[in-house]
């Protein structure tokens, strides 16, 4: 019986720890996985966009592996400054030119978006709403974005800061 109950105990112990690995290797692998998504995206952005000043091209570089990188990045503010998932872009005036770039969809959990002062052109995505996901502030003002403001803008529904002033924008 003594015999028994040590047995149970033991195999308790080891089914214990063998679910609190699994569930470490769970919480990481989702965590990575959602970290690697933002720095893939930051990756895109910055592949999408021309960048004269060399402000992305001299701050924003990927060879690293520490959770937490991107958010030393010039113009990036993250949730937690050692996990990779970013809160905000604050990317104004430093000459970026490009159209619109469709990548920081990939950012599910940004916020704020700031491109003003630069020289994005084209027009801006009809599917606005789905890019811009959750987010609450964008700022696309002072650039050189043209023809109808799309309609979908409206979709954007937790958007509460929205400037586009000084653009050739119609509608
Ligand atoms: C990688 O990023 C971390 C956190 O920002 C920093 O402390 C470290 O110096 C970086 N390593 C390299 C090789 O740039
Ligand atoms: C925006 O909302 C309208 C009305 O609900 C819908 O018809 C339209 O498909 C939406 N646009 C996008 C890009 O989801
Ligand atoms: C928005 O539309 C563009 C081109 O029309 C497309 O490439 C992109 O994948 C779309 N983005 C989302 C988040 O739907």
């Amino acid at each position: 019986m003594a015999a028994f109950s040590v047995r149970m105990t033991w195999d308790f112990r080891v089914f214990s720890t063998l679910m609190s690995i699994l569930f470490l290797l769970l919480e990481r692998a989702s965590f990575t996985y959602s970290a690697q998504s933002d720095v893939d995206y930051l990756r895109a952005i910055k592949n999408s966009l021309e960048d004269p000043s060399n402000y992305l091209k001299s701050s924003w570089n990927f060879n690293n592996n520490t959770e937490g990188f991107i958010c030393e990045f010039y113009g990036v503010d993250c949730w937690k400054p050692d996990e990779n998932r970013v809160l905000n872009l604050r990317l104004s005036g430093i000459g970026l030119k490009g159209e619109f770039p469709l990548s920081v969809a990939g950012c599910s959990s940004l916020t704020g978006l700031d491109l003003s002062y630069n020289e994005i052109y084209g027009k801006i995505p009809n599917n606005i709403s789905r890019i811009l996901g959750f987010m609450t502030s964008l700022d696309l003002s002072s650039n050189q974005l043209s023809e109808k403001i799309p309609v979908d803008l409206a979709n954007c529904t937790y958007l509460n800061v929205l400037k586009l002033d000084n653009n050739q924008l119609t509608g």
